[in-house]
């Protein structure tokens, strides 16, 4: 069943570290080549956070740049959710940690975490929010530093993942005519598939003892063929589940913007739900795979540059670790 809307996006940003790392820099450093991962994955680069930044850090720059082109102050907050997937800690939460950056106390913060599906669950979660208090303002901050949990060892996954995070401020009622409807999201799970993408150590049921050396399972550690088949099976089929469930056909889709983990998925999914390439956003050749940010960071940028217009549809659909997946229908 679906429900009318009761979010509206009022501004987006995103906020990627300064340093990159090209796939040049990557043959230094792992047996693989610029022509293995670019022909592979699509990614020619991604931005790197240097030791010591933290995801909040990440998610407060994005944080500002979403509240600037929302017109929203800080105070104006009273909810902060951050899905990610490398939290700053155990506790306390990116989230609150976020709100304390952001000079603020108060406000409901809580962290999420749905791996790369973290932004469409942040956003049925503000969807949820907003529908109970109508007079909230809510502050959805994606923020990763995967090279945190990247094993530079393992050349099947460090040439994958970047760090970044995207923004949103959401409210129950538009503001100005820059608003963007979220009309739908649709979320999906299955936890029987959850060993394909971990990262085991240092999680309770593999703690570490004091002194003990961190191994592998510290790291993100992924069975790379299996998460492409359901990735794409996934996608698919939300995708045509949520445009089904709002009356839409795939015809009418103006924009789609996907999980930026593989250029091949994107077109995969692409082909299989016949949208033409031309409305197909795709920026993960200078970013790699952000995780929980992909979306934010994609969906920014492409209002930013004008691949998203004013009055356009734009489907989104993710997945991740979990597994976890889901699309979201927004009107622009
Ligand atoms: N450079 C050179 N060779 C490599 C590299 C590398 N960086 N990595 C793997 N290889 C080799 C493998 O060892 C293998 O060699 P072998 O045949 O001699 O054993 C060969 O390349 C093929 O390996 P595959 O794993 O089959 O390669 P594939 O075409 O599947 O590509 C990839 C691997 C890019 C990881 C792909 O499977 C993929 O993108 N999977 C999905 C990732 C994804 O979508 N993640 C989303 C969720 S991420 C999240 O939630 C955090």
């Amino acid at each position: 069943m679906t429900t009318p809307s009761s979010a509206y996006i009022l501004g987006l940003g995103f906020h990627v570290p300064e340093k990159v790392l090209t796939n040049r820099d990557l043959e230094r450093m792992v047996e693989t080549s610029d022509e293995w991962i670019t022909s592979r994955t699509g990614i020619r680069e991604r931005h790197i956070a240097e030791v010591g930044t933290s995801s909040s850090d990440l998610a407060l720059a994005a944080a500002r740049k979403a509240l600037d082109a929302a017109g929203i102050l800080p105070s104006e907050l009273t909810h902060i959710i951050c899905p990610t997937l490398t939290p700053d800690s155990y506790t306390p939460s990116t989230a609150c940690i976020l709100e304390h950056k952001l000079g603020l106390n108060g406000a409901m913060a809580m962290d999420i975490s749905a791996a790369c599906s973290g932004f469409l669950y942040g956003l049925e979660t503000a969807r949820a929010i907003l529908a109970l208090h109508p007079d909230a303002v809510v502050l959805l901050a994606t923020a990763e530093v995967l090279t945190s949990r990247t094993n530079w060892a393992d050349r099947s996954t460090c040439v994958l993942f970047g760090d970044g995070a995207g923004a949103a401020v959401l409210a129950s009622k538009p503001r100005g005519d820059k608003s963007v409807t979220v009309m739908d999201v649709l979320l999906r799970s299955d936890g029987a598939l959850g060993d394909f993408l971990t990262i085991k150590g240092g999680g309770s049921a593999r703690p570490y003892a004091l002194g003990e050396t961190v191994c592998e399972d510290f790291f993100i550690q992924m069975q790379g063929r299996d998460v492409f088949k359901h990735a794409v099976r996934s996608m698919e089929s939300v995708s045509r589940e949520v445009l089904e469930r709002n009356g839409f056909g795939v015809e009418q889709v103006d924009v789609c913007i996907t999980h930026q983990a593989n250029l091949r998925i994107i077109e995969h999914v692409g082909k299989k739900l016949a949208i033409p390439e031309d409305k197909i956003f795709v920026n993960l050749d200078r970013y790699g795979n952000t995780s929980a940010a992909s979306i934010p960071i994609a969906l920014a940028e492409a209002l930013q540059t004008g691949f998203v217009k004013a009055g356009d549809l734009v489907l989104l659909a993710t997945f991740g670790g979990g597994f976890t997946w889901g699309s979201a229908l927004l009107r622009f």
